[in-house]
C-alpha cells in the first residue's frame, strides 16, 4: 500500500485514565481517529500498570514531527501517567543534556479539557493563573529538549458539555488544529505566542468561530 506523505507527521499521546467514562476527550479522539498522517497512542490502554516501554516511546517520538499531549486537566496538571512518561522517556543524553538532541526542532503542545470555565483561568479568576502559566513546566521541558512549544488547545467548562452536540464544535476545532499542524498551515510564531491554539488557526472553511472552544456561557 502506498503511504500518503504530509508536511508533518503528528503523534497524539492520549492520557485519560477512564476513557470509557469520558464525556469530552472520548469525543475529541473520535473526531480525529480517521485522520491520515495522525497517529493515536493511548497511554493508559497501552500501559495499564505504568510499565512504560522507553525504547518504543522514543522510537514513536522519532517517527513524528509534532507531539500532541491530549489529557484532562487534573490538579492543574496532567494525569499521572504523563509524569511517569516524562520521567522515563526524556532521558539525559537523548532528549536533553550532552548529546541529547533527538527531539530538536519538533513541535509540541497540549490539548486539554478542564472542568473550570475560561473565566476561572485568569488572574482575577478562581484559579488565579492562566493556562499558559500553569503549563510552564511543559513549556520549559520542551525548551530544554529543543522543541517548539505551542499554545494549548483547551476545551474549558467540560461539566457543561454532556452531549455529542455540545462537544461537536470543540471536536471540529481539534480536528482543524491537527490538520493545520499536519499540513503546515499554522502560523507558528502566532501559535507560540497565543493564549490558546484555537486563536492561531487558519480561518475555518465553514463559519465555525475560532474562539468557540474557550467561551462558556
Ligand atoms: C482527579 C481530578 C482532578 C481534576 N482537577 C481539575 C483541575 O485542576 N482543574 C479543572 O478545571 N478541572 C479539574 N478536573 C476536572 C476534569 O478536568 C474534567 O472532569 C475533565 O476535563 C473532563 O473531561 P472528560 O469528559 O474527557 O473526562 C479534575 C478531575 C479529576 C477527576
Amino acid at each position: 500500500m502506498r503511504r500518503m506523505s504530509f508536511a508533518r507527521r503528528v503523534l497524539v499521546q492520549l492520557a485519560h485514565p477512564v476513557l470509557e467514562r469520558s464525556r469530552v476527550n472520548r469525543r475529541l479522539i473520535a473526531a480525529v481517529r480517521d485522520l491520515p498522517g495522525v497517529t493515536l497512542h493511548d497511554l493508559y490502554e497501552r500501559y495499564p500498570a505504568f510499565d512504560i516501554d522507553v525504547r518504543r516511546e522514543q522510537a514513536l517520538l522519532l517517527e513524528h514531527d509534532v507531539i500532541v499531549f491530549q489529557h484532562p486537566f487534573y490538579w492543574y496538571s496532567t494525569p499521572a501517567i504523563l509524569k511517569e512518561w516524562q520521567d522515563l522517556v526524556l532521558e539525559h543524553g537523548w532528549a536533553y543534556g550532552k548529546g541529547g538532541t533527538r527531539l530538536h526542532g519538533k513541535l509540541t503542545c497540549n490539548a486539554i479539557t478542564t472542568g473550570g470555565p475560561a473565566t476561572a483561568y485568569q488572574h482575577d479568576g478562581r484559579n488565579r493563573f492562566t493556562m499558559r502559566e500553569l503549563l510552564a513546566p511543559w513549556d520549559q521541558t520542551a525548551f530544554l529538549c529543543g522543541m517548539r512549544f505551542l499554545a494549548p488547545l483547551v476545551v474549558h467548562g467540560s461539566f457543561r458539555l454532556g452531549s455529542d452536540e455540545d462537544v461537536a464544535p470543540h471536536a471540529e476545532l481539534y480536528r482543524r488544529a491537527l490538520l493545520a499542524l499536519r499540513d503546515d498551515t499554522l502560523d507558528l510564531s502566532r501559535a507560540q505566542q497565543a493564549s490558546y491554539l484555537q486563536d492561531a488557526l487558519p480561518p475555518a472553511p465553514s463559519s465555525t468561530p475560532a474562539t468557540a472552544a474557550k467561551e462558556q456561557p
